[in-house]
């Protein structure tokens, strides 16, 4: 066991009445992304007595990690009685408490860093194991589908592809892509430096940034650099409006470039997007289409199993658009 687990247990061995120890050791796996044996020392930690600020802060990231939204909004509220100043509380709030804050635009960056700082150890083990994720080798078999049938890979035989992964996380997307096609040259763009440490450790990377991806985008059309590929796997959620987003990913795409991302569906008649109890949002197909047409990207969308939750199959969808000059006349999708 990790030598800073031996001595928090130690502390507790010796001091068994002291809430303070329990806290600690909650903290600390968390951090690790023990999140059900994390939650068995913070709810001791408040059956000897504790009632702080950071008690309630990290019960609410522990159900947040289970997916038991209520529970981690009705904690985040109580952290926020509290601190009522203290901003990464009322981000989250106003993130999970979807009903009443659907006019969020986005998660705020510091919340999902933070988010991610604290899970980038566990992610893979937590995601590929108990969620069943595999979007990133799902969206990279719908992107080759779809660009071979449309032949429109023959360029990239006798080019580099240049990839831009935004949101790039541990490495999955980049690692599965890499595989297919050898020869492009990926830049990943993280805002978590823990995250961005895993994905160094995948060898697949040319580049990787720590940075906001919308602040990326604008830094690289000032640099006149342009991309073949840009890809978001399960970014999208953590955004809430998309104009921007499209609007500057269309503006560095190289002609006949491609835009691909997967994104959790939402019912059309609930609006463009919503932020939910997870504190993802949900985008309406409608709202992705008019964005692609607006931005001139011809494509196709196509349903999917994003993961599982509580045993729940997370509906979403692959979006594949390719950047074209067109005439007003033409039909999209
Ligand atoms: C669920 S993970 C997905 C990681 C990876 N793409 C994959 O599929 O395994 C979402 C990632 O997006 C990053 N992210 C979210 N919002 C971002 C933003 N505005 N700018 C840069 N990265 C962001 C998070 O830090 C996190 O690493």
């Amino acid at each position: 066991m990790d030598p800073h687990f031996d001595y928090l247990m130690d502390e507790i061995l010796q001091n068994p009445k002291c809430c303070r120890h329990f806290l600690n050791m909650g903290q600390f796996l968390l951090s690790e992304g023990h999140f059900l044996e994390s939650l068995g020392f913070l709810n001791k930690a408040r059956k000897l007595g504790d009632d702080s600020f950071r008690l309630y802060f990290l019960l609410g990231k522990v159900y947040l990690f289970l997916s038991c939204s209520e529970k981690s909004l009705s904690h985040f509220k109580k952290a926020l009685e509290k601190k009522p100043s203290h901003e990464e509380t009322k981000y989250i709030i106003n993130a999970l408490d979807g009903e009443r804050h659907v006019s969020a635009r986005s998660l705020k960056t510091s919340v999902v860093k933070g988010l991610f700082d604290d899970y980038a150890d566990k992610f893979e083990n937590h995601l590929i194991n108990k969620l069943n994720y595999k979007t990133p080798k799902k969206l990279v078999k719908f992107f080759l589908a779809q660009t071979e049938k449309k032949m429109a890979l023959k360029i990239w035989e006798k080019e580099t592809p240049l990839v831009l992964d935004l949101g790039c996380g541990t490495g999955l997307f980049a690692r599965e892509l890499k595989q297919k096609l050898n020869n492009s040259q990926i830049v990943g763009v993280d805002l978590s430096s823990q995250m961005l440490k895993q994905a160094i450790k995948k060898d697949v990377y040319f580049e990787l940034y720590q940075e906001d991806l919308l602040k990326f985008l604008a830094q690289e059309k000032k640099k006149n650099n342009s991309y073949n590929l840009i890809a978001a796997c399960d970014t999208i959620p953590y955004l809430g409006d998309l104009e921007e987003f499209f609007e500057k990913s269309c503006l560095i795409l190289k002609p006949e470039g491609f835009l691909l991302f997967s994104f959790e569906a939402l019912k059309d008649d609930r609006g463009e997007w919503f932020s939910f109890f997870n504190g993802r949002f949900k985008h309406s197909l409608s709202y992705v289409m008019s964005l692609a047409k607006k931005n001139n990207l011809r494509g196709e969308v196509k349903l999917e199993t994003l993961r599982e939750e509580k045993g729940e199959r997370v509906k979403g969808c692959f979006f594949w658009g390719r950047s074209i000059k067109i005439k007003k006349t033409d039909n999209f999708f």
